[in-house]
């Protein structure tokens, strides 16, 4: 089944980024700062755009109630997530020390755009954790408990199924 990321969420990763970009082509100190910041966010995102934010493409969809056993690699991506989910709010730790770092040199320099990049990559990682992160668990377990009865049909039975799956 094709997957993609929701455009709002593909949308903010990238500007993000370009703003890391930004602040990394200043130079001097906060160019320092935001350079450490760098190899920190693109792991990040690029681990979420695998796993996050792919899962919640579907999240729209599996809302109107459909639901096809073609859905099952939601469950891979979310328990995935689930598993990387200490590392991944690690991961939240370090970006948001860094960026204490980067907001600091900001302000101290006149640059609000950039401080202003620091407080939404906060804002970003805060909405993470208390929304998005569950939402894909939660998307996952539901998905799990809904495809569990086609697990048990034999392929071609699947197949058939599939274009109408349970309605929720
Ligand atoms: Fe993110
Ligand atoms: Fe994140």
């Amino acid at each position: 089944m094709l997957v993609a990321m929701p455009e709002s969420l593909k949308a903010e990763h990238e500007d993000l980024w370009a703003d890391l970009e930004r602040a990394i082509r200043i130079g001097g100190r906060i160019g320092e700062a935001a350079r450490a910041l760098e190899p920190l966010v693109r792991l990040h995102f690029r681990r979420e755009d695998d796993t996050v934010l792919l899962a919640l493409g579907l999240l729209h969809t599996v809302a109107q109630g459909k639901v096809t056993p073609g859905m099952h690699e939601i469950i891979v991506m979310a328990d995935r997530l689930k598993t990387e989910l200490p590392e991944m709010l690690a991961e939240h730790d370090q970006i948001r020390k860094t960026l204490e770092r980067l907001g600091q040199e900001a302000t101290k320099q006149g640059r609000p755009q950039v401080a202003y990049f620091a407080a939404r990559l906060l804002h970003h990682a805060s909405l993470e954790e208390e929304v998005l992160y569950p939402a894909a668990i939660v998307l996952g377990e539901y998905l799990k408990s809904r495809l569990a009865p086609f697990e048990a049909l034999p392929s071609n039975e699947e197949s058939r199924s599939a274009e109408t799956a349970a309605p929720a």
